[in-house]
């Protein structure tokens, strides 16, 4: 258990808060890999014990919540690379919200977690719901800006089905940023699975892919770049660190092959903004409008998310709408919206989450405001949206029409693919 080391502290910070026996929770419960008939549920104890996870399906009113079935875990074995215990829950019911919690196992005495949610993929036409954010480092002191944003979304009323995070989840890949991370977001990671991309501050470290369990993907444990498929719609995860002609190539192929399928409402979540209008990274970062814009403008993709600017941007560029969400609580950054072509809407000193709807009739997009940085320090602001707009299906023969700009979009991105092979990427 080596990658616990640096937890001692908040170790025992969690210990004396959830639990009167040996045994507690240090990460989670929480849940990943959503599918129709599946889930895994994860977490981290100390010492690592046996577990029983408990689940049923929802009830209407919590206070009479059944768990009528149940798997056994046996403790984790010692692994220097491995610290998080992941289980599956299978068999599930499609199209249902079922109701969990783990319950931890030492000699004749046992601890349960509080209850978490989860729903399995609905049916064609049914609503999805689920929140976005990023850019959650630790990199302030006095308030929790985290545990405010956090705590928002586990209080928002919306049945999430997914909780989407584009990355820099901590501020370095060490457990101690883990463990306060973990720590702030408790209460939301109960709510709804957790589907994050890599950004920068990850660093490609074994404690992210150890954390979290993704959707079907590929590159590093099958978890560098994903692809869910929900019911009326796909959200493509891409790791925009990939600093390697062949990496980029593959996500371009794994982007084409994921969009150009039939679902109503296309998705796209990296870290890296393609557009923005940051006074530090001006427009255009990164040789992204080159490498991957034009496949989400040939299928027509609705909405991408991005972070890595600490501001909230609304962008449309031929089509596709850019979403900035960088508020997760990180130290805000300025913007220059005057200096970007079609921003719409731009907001820099606001703690923030996106919530999105889905339906046969389209996408409704609200940014809800969380707290307002003022004179150094996070003001709540309840009741409050920096953004709501609402993209209408197309209908089918609209979506079908082709650009005719493909050939010279290829010639593009051929171009940026062979200047990085040259020169190199950023880090
Ligand atoms: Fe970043």
């Amino acid at each position: 258990m080596a990658m616990r080391l640096l937890g001692t502290i908040s170790l025992l910070i969690a210990m004396s808060a959830t639990s009167v026996f040996g045994a507690a929770f240090v990460h989670g419960p929480y849940t990943g890999a959503p599918s129709s008939d599946s889930v895994t549920v994860s977490w981290i104890s100390e010492p690592p014990v046996a577990a029983r996870v408990e689940y049923g399906v929802r009830s209407e009113n919590g206070d009479d919540q059944a768990f009528t079935d149940s798997i056994n875990v046996p403790p984790l074995e010692d692994n220097i690379l491995v610290d998080t215990t992941h289980a599956v829950l299978s068999g599930l019911d499609p199209a249902t919200r079922y109701a969990y919690r783990v319950v931890l196992i030492e000699e004749l005495e046992e601890f349960s977690s509080p209850t978490g949610y989860f729903a399995t993929e609905p049916n064609a036409g049914d609503s999805v719901s689920f929140a976005v954010l990023a850019d959650t480092q630790q990199q302030l002191e006095g308030v929790n800006r985290l545990e405010l944003v956090a705590d928002a979304i586990a209080a928002d009323p919306m049945d999430f089905d997914f909780i989407l995070h584009a990355g820099d989840v901590v501020e370095s890949p060490s457990m101690m940023y883990w463990d306060h991370w973990f720590a702030s977001f408790d209460d939301m990671l109960l709510r709804a699975p957790m589907i994050p991309v890599l950004g920068n501050h990850e660093d490609n470290h074994d404690s992210y892919f150890d954390a979290f369990e993704l959707p079907p993907g590929a590159g590093k444990d099958n978890e560098r770049w994903w692809a869910l498929h929900w019911a009326d719609l796909v959200v493509v995860g891409l790791d925009t660190n990939a600093n390697k002609a062949n990496e980029i190539r593959q996500q371009q192929a794994w982007a084409q092959q994921h969009l150009s399928g039939s679902e109503t409402h296309k998705f796209v979540i990296f870290h890296h903004p393609v557009f923005l209008s940051n006074s530090e990274s001006g427009d255009t970062t990164y040789f992204y409008d080159a490498l991957y814009h034009p496949i989400f403008v040939e299928n027509r993709v609705d909405i991408v998310f991005n972070g890595h600017s600490h501001h909230y941007e609304h962008i449309v560029r031929d089509g596709v709408t850019y979403l900035v969400v960088g508020g997760g609580g990180a130290e805000l950054r300025e913007t220059t919206p005057e200096d970007i072509q079609d921003s719409h809407v731009s907001v820099e000193d606001r703690y923030f989450y996106a919530r999105v709807t889905t339906s046969p009739d389209g996408i409704a997009v609200e940014t809800v405001s969380v707290a307002r940085e003022i004179g150094g320090t996070a003001v709540l602001t309840p009741d409050l949206l920096l953004d709501s707009f609402f993209l209408p299906t197309e209908p089918a023969s609209e979506t079908d029409q082709a650009t005719g700009a493909e050939p010279f979009q290829a010639i593009i991105s051929a171009a940026a693919l062979a200047l990085i092979a040259f020169l190199g990427f950023h880090s």
